[in-house]
């Protein structure tokens, strides 16, 4: 910079619209301009930070509101309790008795059963429940274990079955060649596991013989 008359100093910046007022620094050349910031813009940058306080108190100090994070764990322990309380419910009409001789008899509830089974669990235990797809002259194995070949590797009472759906594998279980199932609670309601595994009995009617 040539004009020597008035260096201008930091702070000394454009007071009119056109002027041009350089900061003193320089690197590589290039130069910056020392202007005022708009007014528009900074106030909105002190009330952002008066917003700051103001949230910060109000949702982390007093909790005179609810964040997202505590709205968000009370919905969740809401459902986790309706979801306890169907459980418990069907499990106190359910046994292994009123499985085969009434859920696993009703054409309604097999009809149901099948639904949900071929909705969720064709894709390993396969369309026959053989956990075998037969292509052509080629037979792939699928990831799921068979359920109509009388081995039951988590118990053989329809309530051992209700249970291994809704649950899952065992924590401790191997699985089947390392592969576990899921459990299936997150995605059914209790009602429905019930419906699926009186399907799964309905299709064993060897080994879970209903009694008049
Ligand atoms: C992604 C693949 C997959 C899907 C989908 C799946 N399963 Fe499974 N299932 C498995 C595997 C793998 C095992 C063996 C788990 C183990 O041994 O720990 C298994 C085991 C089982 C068993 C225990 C069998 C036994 O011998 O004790 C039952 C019952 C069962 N599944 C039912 C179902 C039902 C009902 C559904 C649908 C709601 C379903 N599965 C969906 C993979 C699957």
């Amino acid at each position: 910079m040539s004009d020597t008359s008035s260096e201008p100093k930091r702070g000394d910046f454009a007071k009119h619209k056109g002027e041009v007022i350089l900061r003193e620094h320089e690197y590589d050349g290039i130069q910056e301009y020392d202007q005022k910031l708009p007014n528009w813009w900074l106030f909105t940058f002190y009330g952002a930070i008066a917003w700051f306080a103001i949230y910060w108190f109000l949702y982390y100090q007093t909790h005179s509101f609810r964040s997202d994070r505590e709205i968000i764990v009370a919905e969740m322990s809401a459902i986790h309790e309706k979801k306890a309380k169907e459980l418990e419910a069907t499990l106190a009409s359910l046994n292994d008795q009123t499985l085969i001789n009434q859920w696993s008899t009703d054409a309604g509830i097999v009809a149901n059963g099948e639904v949900i089974y071929t909705t969720n669990c064709v894709a390993c235990h396969g369309a026959d429940l053989s956990a075998v797809m037969v292509a052509g002259e080629v037979k792939i194995p699928l990831p799921g274990r068979s359920l109509i070949d009388g081995v039951w590797e988590y118990g053989n009472k329809p309530m051992d079955i209700f249970k291994i759906i809704n649950a899952g594998s065992p924590v401790d279980a191997k699985g089947l060649n390392g592969a576990k199932m899921q459990a299936w609670n997150v995605m059914l309601t209790p009602k429905q596991v019930a419906e699926v595994t009186a399907y799964i009995i309905a299709k064993n009617p060897k080994e879970f013989a209903a009694q008049p």
